[in-house]
């Protein structure tokens, strides 16, 4: 007979400061935006909207952040929604759009060394005079840059300690050189820049090939590297950063892939800061890639969040390191799979993280991961030089247990003895270590959250708030435009306080924009529902709103949206349509519509017939809707132009 024998290997790593340190270590972040990934986590009611942040930023709690980075809102769509510009318009200045100001003064109170980094995916159409490019006139671009970073100085007291350039699009030298040039122009030395979110290249060229643009910028950032870089990217000699990643679905193989990456983008190419996409999930799941946040928190109305496996994977490096650590060059790969890296803070403190993630078990969305094996081993740290006399490590572990499916994570273990600065550890597939002489670290928690519960079937707004803490109307997830709460000054009283579409030219854009406005609500599952809505036009003769039932797309395919529209328009006209483009027409007629009044307009939707009514008379019935069968419910308008929405309501079945 055959006997196999397998041997489980035993090997020695030597974790050693003698011979120098490796590149300092710059942090762990979470990208809010790229865009409106946060959009439903400013409408959770307290306590749960605090617990939220406090499981991202809390330092000794939950993700423990390093680094909260946020797109600079350009009023266009930048994958699940648009985010507010600070400047509309060309004359226009304000610091109190959107929740991104308030997300960073969140992650400061609770961790006032986190760094801030800001990136633009999208611009004002004016920045581009028109033109879908923000390099015609770099001067107005670096401008409008630069006053988003002093006016999160001026009215937030935020420091921003990073910039981008333009969030995986073209750079432009000039245009760097420029920024860097107005930066510090306007006392903002200390602000450095990070190019250009892409690829390694043609940027690493670039700098090698121009020293100006080189002594312009400070750091080479990434996406989804998939742990590696390039030659030219380290002979630049600057820090190289996973400036975003992740986007992985969170569920346990999203958590693998995360614990697979934090330690790899440094072992395999140097990276000293990697940035997930995105901090935490908040926004429609339906919309695109739903749920790649290290948590998920999409159901304000219930309350209900869910802290993932992502959260826990983050604290085994974020709890035991800080910014400005130093990796040791004593890190690597394990012999039979896996990878550990060791960093300290030159005091003496040392952290050991360690994955041994299966291949199949940290696949991330993307670049596609080349296989590899990985099996069971022991493990035996030497510690040598300054770490040579340590006594005792901290342990932490996290295992995923596939088999079970029952994962525990971040748990605190019994201290580890050494013996002549030794350890060995028995590691088994897809776990994560901590060894360390940091103390301070804690799993923290709070009750559970109410239980999960879908959009309320009858929901109603008048947007009556004269004071809001938001630009945006509670749960509206804006896909084209910008709709934000307004006061009509001279109003009688039916309609001071509206929701208003702002932008009224198309942006520079970062994916296809519609060519009308749109925001959506409600449950994507909706299938039968009445939506009323108050709307008034405001542009004489050529303008046009609707208000709209199942609406099916949002994100980057929002102009291929499919839906019931009913529409009003400023030359007294209506129309139904199958989809937000208005090719396919269901019904159309007059209506007697124009601009400045205000008309109510109801849309029920029920099997395969809508009708719908204006001032409560029936304008049309029995349009025949085949398809979708399900989706939002949503308003807008049929181009760049204001108009105004006032006592939306919708009750489903
Ligand atoms: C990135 C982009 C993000 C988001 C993400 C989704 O390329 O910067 O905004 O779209 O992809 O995976
Ligand atoms: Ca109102």
């Amino acid at each position: 007979f055959i006997l196999s024998v397998r041997f489980c290997s035993s090997q020695t790593y030597v974790l050693d400061d003698k011979l120098g340190l490796g590149r300092v270590f710059d942090g762990i972040g979470g990208l809010s935006g790229g865009g409106a990934t946060s959009r439903l986590l400013v409408n959770y009611a307290e306590p749960y909207r605090s617990q939220i942040l406090d499981y991202l930023f809390k330092p000794n709690f939950g993700a423990s952040l390093h680094m909260l980075k946020v797109e600079i809102g350009g009023d266009a769509q930048t994958t699940d929604g648009t985010e507010p510009s600070h400047m509309h318009y060309e004359n226009d200045e304000n610091y109190f759009r959107g929740y991104e100001w308030w997300l960073m003064k969140e992650a400061k109170k609770r961790n006032p060394n986190i760094i801030l980094i800001g990136l633009p995916w999208a611009f004002p159409g004016w920045v581009g005079h028109g033109k879908n490019w923000p390099y015609d006139f770099p001067d107005i671009t670096a401008e409008y840059v630069v006053k988003w970073i002093l006016g999160a100085k001026m009215y937030h007291d935020l420091d921003i300690q990073y910039v981008g350039v333009w969030n995986e699009r073209s750079y432009d030298s000039k245009y760097i050189k420029l920024l860097r040039y107005t930066l510090d122009k306007n006392g903002l030395e200390w602000v450095k820049i990070i190019a250009s979110d892409n690829l390694w290249e043609p940027i690493a060229f670039s700098l090698l090939l121009d020293s100006e643009l080189s002594s312009a910028v400070d750091v080479i950032g990434a996406h989804y590297p998939g742990t590696t870089t390039v030659k030219e990217a380290l002979q630049t000699e600057k820090k190289l950063w996973s400036s975003e990643d992740y986007s992985t679905f969170n569920d346990e193989v999203g958590g693998g892939c995360w614990a697979r990456i934090l330690n790899q983008n440094y072992v395999n190419g140097n990276m000293t800061a990697t940035i997930s996409w995105n901090l935490v999930a908040s926004y429609y799941e339906e919309l695109p890639f739903g749920r790649d946040g290290l948590m998920t928190a999409e159901e304000p109305w219930s309350g209900n969040y869910v802290v993932e496996s992502p959260i826990w994977i983050t604290a085994h490096t974020t709890q035991f390191t800080q910014p400005g650590w130093t990796y040791l060059q004593t890190v690597g790969h394990l012999v039979d799979g896996g990878s550990y890296v060791a960093l300290t803070d030159g005091k003496g403190n040392l952290t050991i993280v360690i994955e041994t993630m299966t291949h199949n078990h940290s696949v991330c969305i993307r670049p596609p991961l080349p296989p590899f094996n990985l099996t069971s081993q022991n493990a035996t740290f030497q510690l040598k030089g300054s770490f040579a006399f340590i006594k005792e490590l901290q342990v932490w572990r996290s295992q995923f247990n596939f088999k079970t499916n029952k994962p525990s994570f971040f748990e605190k273990l019994k201290p580890l003895k050494l013996l002549d600065g030794s350890f060995t550890l028995n590691l088994a597939e897809d776990e994560v270590y901590t060894l360390t002489t940091i103390t301070t670290a804690q799993k923290g928690g709070y009750p559970d959250p109410p239980p999960s519960a879908r959009f309320p079937k009858a929901y109603k707004d008048n947007f009556n708030t004269p004071n809001p803490l938001f630009s945006e109307a509670p749960y509206f997830a804006d896909q084209t435009g910008v709709f934000e709460y307004y006061r009509n000054l001279t109003d009688p009283g039916l309609h001071i306080f509206t929701l208003r579409q702002v932008v009224t030219q198309r942006p520079v854009t970062w994916v296809a924009d519609a060519d009308q406005t749109i925001s959506v609500i409600g449950d994507y599952q909706w299938q039968d529902l009445t939506v009323i809505c108050d709307v008034f036009i405001e542009r004489m003769y050529t303008g046009g709103v609707f208000i709209a039932a199942r609406v099916n797309k949002g994100g980057e395919s929002v102009r291929s949206a499919k839906g019931v529209f009913f529409w009003v328009f400023a030359d007294g006209t209506y129309k139904v349509t199958n989809d937000l483009e208005g090719q396919t027409v269901l019904a159309e007629g007059k209506s007697g519509t124009r601009a400045y009044g205000w008309y109510t307009l109801s849309l029920t939707v029920n099997g395969q017939y809508a009708s719908g009514s204006l001032n409560g008379y029936t304008l049309w019935k029995n349009a025949v809707i085949l398809n979708p069968k399900n989706g939002w419910a949503a308003i807008g308008t049929q181009s760049f132009e204001l108009a105004q929405f006032d006592n939306f309501a919708v009750v489903a079945d």
